[in-house]
């Protein structure tokens, strides 16, 4: 009788474990605050892709640079069941409160490539963004050690901003100090995007401004001040670091019309994001945690990696044999 019943509830032990076999699949909710540049594409669909491949569900939604939409969508992909929350936020400190929502739920929080400040974030997963400003900084004052500097900023809603200010001028101060470089311009910008480092760059033209050296946060920014360079002939005259490695920045070094971008190696930053997710929500520390970061509030465990500085001879070796950009995008 007994082995009768056991062969009666064989369908329904089947169908259970099939069941539970799908509960297992992890899912990571993905805050992004835009696809609107190029460089948040790629993460978009690295992030897919990779969470994809390792057997994961990935959610995503994007804020359109709207805190208040950040939150909102936080929320839905919490209801949604959300074992992990990976998220680019919008707003450094704005974001905390989405921190906070996720956490009520017991669901663990990555800061991807921006550091959320003054909250009890889980992980950090970046670039080592000091360095990146170094590198771009430490360039250009090395073509051009004595001139008129022009620092373009992105947004003070995002951390990345003070950082890569921050690695400017631990490479400029001592030549400002030496009177060798003159900041002529130092400004942030309210978005990531070309218009406000256009008009910037403008303005100070038809006020008779003449510049050296251009350092901005990010190729679109580096593109704005672009325009306004061959707008008064000086495109070319004049040295430009980006960032981001967007394929119109690295055309416009080919140009010779940019000096260099950075290139932030997006594959593997993805792979570790997505990783740690898989590890944490198994209940596991994530691997090749390589630094703690002190976001205001606590040391947090992160994991940073290298940059590399793009120029025109090294193309080739950099983001193309990285598999990047490919030759013909280049054409
Ligand atoms: C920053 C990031 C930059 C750039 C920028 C534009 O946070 O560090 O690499 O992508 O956002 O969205």
């Amino acid at each position: 009788m007994k082995r009768n019943l056991f062969l009666l509830a064989l369908p329904a032990i089947f169908i259970l474990t099939l069941l539970s076999g799908c509960n297992t699949k992890t899912k990571i909710g993905f805050l992004m605050d835009t696809t609107s540049l190029e460089r948040w594409k790629k993460d978009k669909e690295l992030f897919e892709k990779t969470a994809k491949g390792l057997g994961a569900i990935p959610i995503v939604r994007v804020a359109d640079s709207d805190p208040n939409t950040q939150y909102k969508q936080a929320v839905e992909l919490i209801n949604e069941g959300i074992d992990v929350l990976v998220i680019i936020p919008v707003d450094l400190v704005k974001s905390c409160e989405i921190v906070k929502a996720a956490h009520a739920e017991d669901i663990p929080v990555i800061s991807y490539d921006r550091l959320i400040k003054q909250c009890n974030v889980d992980y950090y997963i970046s670039t080592d963004n000091i360095n990146i400003g170094e590198l771009q900084a430490d360039y250009l004052s090395k073509v051009s050690p004595v001139g008129n500097y022009a620092l373009i900023s992105g947004p003070t809603t995002d951390n990345n901003t003070f950082l890569l200010h921050l690695g400017w001028l631990n490479i400029l101060q001592p030549l400002i100090d030496k009177g060798d470089i003159n900041i002529v311009i130092d400004k942030f910008s309210n978005f990531w995007l070309p218009d406000e480092s256009y008009q910037l760059m403008k303005e100070y033209f038809k006020s008779g401004g003449k510049v050296d050296a251009i350092i901005t946060g990010n190729d679109a920014l580096a593109t704005g001040a672009i325009m306004a360079l061959k707008e008064f002939g000086y495109d070319g005259k004049v040295l430009v670091a980006g960032q981001d490695a967007d394929i119109n920045a690295v055309r416009n070094i080919v140009a010779g019309i940019q000096t260099i971008t950075i290139y932030k190696p997006i594959e593997s930053l993805i792979f570790a994001a997505v990783d740690a997710a898989i590890k944490i929500a198994d209940g596991h520390a994530p691997s090749n945690l390589n630094i703690t970061v002190n976001n205001g509030k606590k040391l947090v465990p992160a994991i940073l990696l290298k940059a590399q500085v793009v120029t025109r001879q090294n193309i080739k070796m950099t983001v193309i044999s990285e598999g990047f950009i490919t030759e013909k995008e280049l054409n």
